[in-house]
């Protein structure tokens, strides 16, 4: 659907105008409406959040697929970088789960809330910079983060909308895989899942970190509906 249908479609009559006008000013549609649609849930959105991907999508589903064939519920779960919620919330309403999910934005933190209200689930939100203020173990831990490195170009809609802090990250964009990937296996049940979504060029990167802290452990990277290798999964059983 292009961007001028989507309006039409998802606004009321009289804030139309008002949307048009933003729209020409370079904002995402989404945020101009207010929500999006994530693996059939609405999610609210707005500046202080990163907009939900497709590629996340697949994220969800692959987990969920992971878990239900390798683990033992209920999964105790935990989401890094949770943005708008997206993953946490919809890993909570298709899993048997209890669910821990932190930002290092506290607004980003207060959308997640509102969203997981919005959808009657049970979810503990709180600050933490990545696993740092994190006490308990899981069977999964999962996560999104910011991934696009600091020189890397990108579409000015990104770029100029949505939040720094969701996009960008040191080292070739591999600073919180190290981040994570370093303190995880003091957070990881055996069995346990570690899902990442992951930028396409990273996977043997990705994969070379996980195999320091993963001896023996069965490291998968996966493709997104495109082809391209986006997501890594590492089994620890
Ligand atoms: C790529 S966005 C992903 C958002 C959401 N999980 C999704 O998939 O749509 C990355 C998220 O990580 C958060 N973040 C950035 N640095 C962080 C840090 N050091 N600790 C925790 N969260 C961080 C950002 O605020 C942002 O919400």
């Amino acid at each position: 659907m292009d961007n001028i249908k989507y309006l039409e479609k998802y606004l009321e009559k009289d804030k139309l105008k008002e949307g048009l006008e933003k729209l020409k000013q370079g904002l995402p549609v989404q945020y101009i409406v207010g929500n999006v649609n994530f693996y059939g849930i609405t999610l609210k959105v707005n500046e202080n959040v990163l907009i939900p991907r497709f590629e996340t999508e697949t994220l969800v589903e692959k987990t969920i697929k992971y878990a239900k064939e390798n683990l033992k519920e209920p999964y105790k779960i935990i989401d890094l970088g949770t943005g708008s919620g997206a993953i946490a919330i919809t890993l909570k309403k298709h899993l048997n789960s209890q669910i821990d999910a932190i930002d290092i934005s506290e607004k980003a933190l207060d959308i997640a809330k509102e969203n997981a209200i919005n959808n009657n689930l049970i979810i503990n939100f709180y600050k933490s910079n990545m696993l740092e203020n994190v006490k308990d173990k899981y069977d999964v831990i999962i996560s999104n983060p910011p991934y696009i490195s600091k020189n890397e170009k990108i579409d000015d809609i990104v770029k100029n909308n949505e939040p720094a802090i969701a996009l960008y990250a040191d080292d070739n964009g591999l600073e919180y895989y190290k981040k994570i990937l370093e303190k995880a296996t003091d957070h990881l049940n055996k069995p346990g899942l570690i899902a990442f979504e992951i930028g396409m060029t990273q996977a043997k990167k990705i994969k070379d970190i996980a195999s320091k802290y993963f001896k023996q452990t069965n490291i998968k990277v996966e493709k997104d509906l495109t082809g391209k290798d986006r997501y890594i999964f590492i089994l620890n059983k």
